[in-house]
């Protein structure tokens, strides 16, 4: 997501340090952003002139501390906990204190990361949706000590990037994941039990519950490993084993099927 989220903030014209661990990454996520502000110039609504433009803004780099002297952090890396922590561990060290500090996290604690750093009242969750240049939500999470300057500057920020902010509370899976995951996890069920399959499950959705793609292929889109990972921290985190990951999930995610980024999960991509 971290591409979308890149491409967003240069398109609403903000200066952007796109850091990444490998040059492979940071190639991929230019390649993303090409495709995607292509189709933008194919359908005119971007002058070949705006794409360069938005492009000459964002500056790539392999290292932390070039992020450091932004006035705004974003991370949106791996949904893991003790990676998540050792970047911000290790910004809180780099990056001046006024700095507000944000994750993309899907589900993991805002109140949790922020602890890992000496600025929690300048600590929020900016949680972003696939894909990203598409999606209009914008869930704004606030921490138990986020202050009311950092959530007023990041709802403001959001709607300046074209975005509807939502502010919700500090909770596993906020809002959306919350409501939306388990739907997923009980799709692969269904698939998993041969209620149906894998067409007939997103058909049921589409054209019964007129959501634009089905559960399956909305999997496909987020990544089974994400999927996998934001139900574990629901069943861990409130303890219900409502939430409990579907076998097959694990199977798929073990299997390396983790959806488009991998060219297979529930369908075949090219
Ligand atoms: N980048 C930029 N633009 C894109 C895009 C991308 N990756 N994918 C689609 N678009 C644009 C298209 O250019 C098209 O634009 P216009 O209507 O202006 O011409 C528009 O989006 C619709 O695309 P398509 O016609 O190709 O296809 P579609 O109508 O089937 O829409 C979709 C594709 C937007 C992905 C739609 O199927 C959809 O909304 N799906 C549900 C997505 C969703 O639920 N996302 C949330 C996932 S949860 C999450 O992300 C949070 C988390 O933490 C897990």
């Amino acid at each position: 997501m971290g591409s979308g989220i890149a491409q967003v903030f240069a398109q609403a014209g903000y200066s952007v340090t796109l850091v990444d661990v490998a040059q492979e990454f940071i190639d991929r996520g230019l390649a993303t952003i090409r495709q995607s502000t292509d189709r933008l110039v194919s359908k005119g609504r971007m002058s070949p002139e705006e794409q360069a433009a938005l492009f000459a803004r964002i500056h790539p780099s392999l290292s932390l501390e070039e992020a450091a002297s932004a006035d705004f952090i974003l991370e949106a890396i791996i949904e893991d906990l003790a990676a998540k922590k050792k970047v911000f561990t290790t910004l809180d060290q780099v990056a001046p204190t006024e700095t507000i500090f944000a994750s993309n996290t899907s589900s993991i604690s805002i109140t949790q990361l922020a602890g890992a750093t000496r600025r929690p009242e300048r600590f929020i969750g900016m949680h972003f949706m696939n894909p990203v240049p598409v999606m209009k939500l914008v869930e704004v999470i606030r921490g138990l000590a986020t202050s009311d300057e950092t959530h007023s500057t990041v709802v403001a920020l959001a709607e300046k990037l074209g975005k509807t902010p939502v502010t919700i509370n500090d909770s596993p899976g906020f809002a959306l994941n919350r409501l939306l995951i388990p739907m997923i996890n009980e799709a692969i069920f269904l698939l998993q039990e041969g209620v149906a399959g894998t067409e007939e499950i997103d058909t049921v959705m589409t054209l019964g519950a007129n959501h634009p793609m089905g559960p399956l292929a909305l999997a496909d889109l987020i990544g089974l490993d994400t999927c996998l990972a934001i139900m574990e921290v629901l069943h861990r985190e409130l303890g219900d084993d409502k939430y409990r990951p579907c076998p097959l999930l694990r199977k798929m995610v073990a299997a390396g099927l983790l959806g488009r980024k991998t060219g297979r999960g529930f369908y075949q991509y090219e």
